[in-house]
């Protein structure tokens, strides 16, 4: 689609005596709403002070003069001029060049050669996976596979919180009252059970909080007891989040978590002393930060220990010398917004200008009913539950539809995570998402399984067919083929979209238009037999091609039956 208004763009701007540029001209170039108004439409307002015309004389004369290959015909349409793309041409150029390119088609290279780090995923141990991670674990992966099509190198790093006051007080509460059967049985449930009841009993119980700072510090320190309880906590929870992962079917290039940066945090500290940005008050270190109007950054407690703000200041200083990123991107709730500009800030006020090129990448929550889904007091939707359940009732609805279906476990799976996975990738990330199973599972409307579905269906026609086209060589014409070739060929600047906005949803969007296309498309045309046969199996196998890749970078399968 960029070819034609790139080259409608020239023309116009011959046409006009180079009145204005063709790039000008281009971001003038809109899509009318309605087919019958033509492929491309440009306003001519903008040309009557210039030509001292009315736009509808100027749009009256253009129409008659101007004249190309690529174009079927020009019309005037009140101030508008709009043009009517030769459809055969295009509709066989973007088939064969989808057919040739395959998976690539979409590919970009403005990124070769620059590396960008992700942070994503990060849960924390002994406590479930909460929503919020799955969010930054789909987002951050889809986001990761966009800027790979893109040609950037891609670094997927999973920052596990494996560190902080909190595990003082995790080895309090297990010293007090843990049963090392018990949390054998359900590590993450038993240990969440300690954590919570810690924080009950410590509002009448000051004595309770003071054990805890006691024991981080003694972590901190080296504690062999503590040491050893806290690295079965970790294992523990890294069990079970990797059950997650591969359900999800996601992985890591990193898995350094907080812990990883115990012996990187005192040069930190040393460094931002050196540099004389470090202040006391009221006992502890931090960094004042009023010139960026934003609250100071702490270092260190009034007991020395350190914080979330000093594990990310000495994780992005690692992780620029280690994999010198041109981006570093931090996908996180967007709760998290100040303490993100607090880091950046005091790099930059540590002289690195490359705290220029690291963003956090917010996003909304998850929501039940309208309300927040909490980890807190032990009320928690626990995900790999919900995992399970959902898998359950894509097996179920798939039975129902296709009862001989082989491999069906193993489609219900990939049916079932791709629901979840697409339910919460079509909203743009930074708005809250409705959680709900119903609406996920829908064989109709703008769901996963309806992309999944249109993919398979059109699997099986090609299957009847016994033909795979890998060229054609006569284009289509009609309308309802018209429509899906156009969102076709959209789909490589709707990738430099989606990358430039960090946003899947861009990609979610497209792939349903384009299997609502193609379900109208099929509705309409009788594509086994008859004229025209191998340039309308030729866009089915376009079709899918594209489906199929979307599919893949939003991290979902696409089963050649359902
Ligand atoms: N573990 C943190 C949490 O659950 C998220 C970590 C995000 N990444 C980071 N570099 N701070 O809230």
């Amino acid at each position: 689609m960029e070819y034609y208004i790139q080259q409608w763009a020239q023309l116009l701007s011959k046409t006009l005596g180079e009145a204005l540029s063709p790039e000008e001209i281009m971001t003038k170039i809109e899509i009318p709403k309605f087919t019958q108004h033509g492929d491309l439409a440009f306003p001519c307002f903008v040309l009557a002070k210039l030509l001292k015309q009315s736009p509808q004389s100027i749009a009256e004369q253009l129409a008659v003069s101007l004249n190309h290959k690529a174009f079927k015909k020009f019309e005037a349409k009140g101030p508008y001029i709009n043009a009517f793309i030769n459809r055969k041409e295009a509709t066989k150029e973007t088939i064969n060049r989808i057919l040739y390119e395959q998976e690539k088609y979409g590919s970009h290279t403005f990124g070769k050669g620059k590396t960008i780090t992700f942070d994503l995923s990060s849960p924390n141990i002994a406590k479930p996976f909460s929503m919020g991670h799955l969010r930054s674990t789909v987002i951050g992966s889809a986001i990761s596979h966009i800027a790979e099509k893109c040609g950037y190198q891609v670094i997927r790093i999973n920052y596990i919180g494996d560190w902080g006051t909190q595990f003082g007080k995790l080895i309090a509460a297990y010293k007090r009252w843990g049963d090392e059967a018990a949390v054998k049985r359900d590590p993450i449930g038993e240990l969440f059970k300690l954590y919570t009841r810690f924080h009950e009993e410590a509002t009448l119980d000051p004595q309770l909080d003071q054990e805890g700072r006691f024991w981080f510090k003694e972590l901190e320190l080296g504690n062999p007891e503590a040491h050893a309880l806290w690295e079965w906590f970790r294992e523990e929870s890294l069990a079970a989040f990797n059950r997650i992962y591969t359900l999800l079917n996601v992985t890591f290039d990193s898995m350094n978590g907080e812990s990883f940066y115990n012996d990187k945090m005192e040069a930190v500290v040393t460094e931002l002393q050196n540099k004389g940005l470090l202040e006391a008050s009221e006992g502890a270190m931090v960094v004042r930060l009023e010139d960026q109007d934003l609250p100071p950054a702490l270092i260190k407690k009034q007991d020395g220990a350190t914080l979330y703000a000093t594990r990310d200041l000495a994780s992005a200083l690692y992780r620029k010398q280690h994999y010198h990123f041109d981006l570093s991107l931090y996908v996180v709730g967007h709760e998290q917004t100040l303490h993100f500009n607090q880091v950046k800030s005091v790099l930059s006020k540590m002289g690195y200008s490359w705290a220029d090129d690291m963003e956090h990448i917010p996003f909304g929550m998850i929501l039940k009913d309208g309300k927040k889904m909490s980890t807190r007091k032990g009320k928690v939707v626990l995900l790999e539950q919900v995992l399970k359940e959902i898998i359950e009732r894509a097996d179920h609805s798939i039975k129902e539809k296709n009862p001989e279906l082989e491999a069906r476990r193993i489609i219900a799976e990939q049916v079932g995570v791709g629901a979840v996975i697409y339910h919460d990738l079509k909203h743009y990330r930074r708005n809250d998402v409705e959680f709900s199973l119903e609406e996920m599972l829908k064989f109709e409307g703008n769901t996963g399984p309806y992309l999944q579905y249109t993919h398979a269906r059109g699997c099986s026609i090609l299957r009847k067919a016994k033909v795979k086209p890998s060229v054609i060589e006569d284009g289509l014409e009609d309308d309802p083929s018209w429509e899906l070739v156009k969102l076709l060929a959209w789909f490589p600047h709707t990738i430099e979209v989606a990358f430039e906005e960090r946003d899947p949803s861009t990609v979610a969007k497209s792939l349903f238009k384009i299997a609502q296309a193609f379900n109208h498309y099929y509705a309409h045309t009788r594509i086994l037999g008859g004229a025209e046969s191998k340039a309308k199996l030729g866009l089915t196998r376009a079709t899918i091609l594209v489906i199929k890749e979307g599919l893949r970078l939003l991290g979902i399968q696409a089963p050649v039956e359902m």
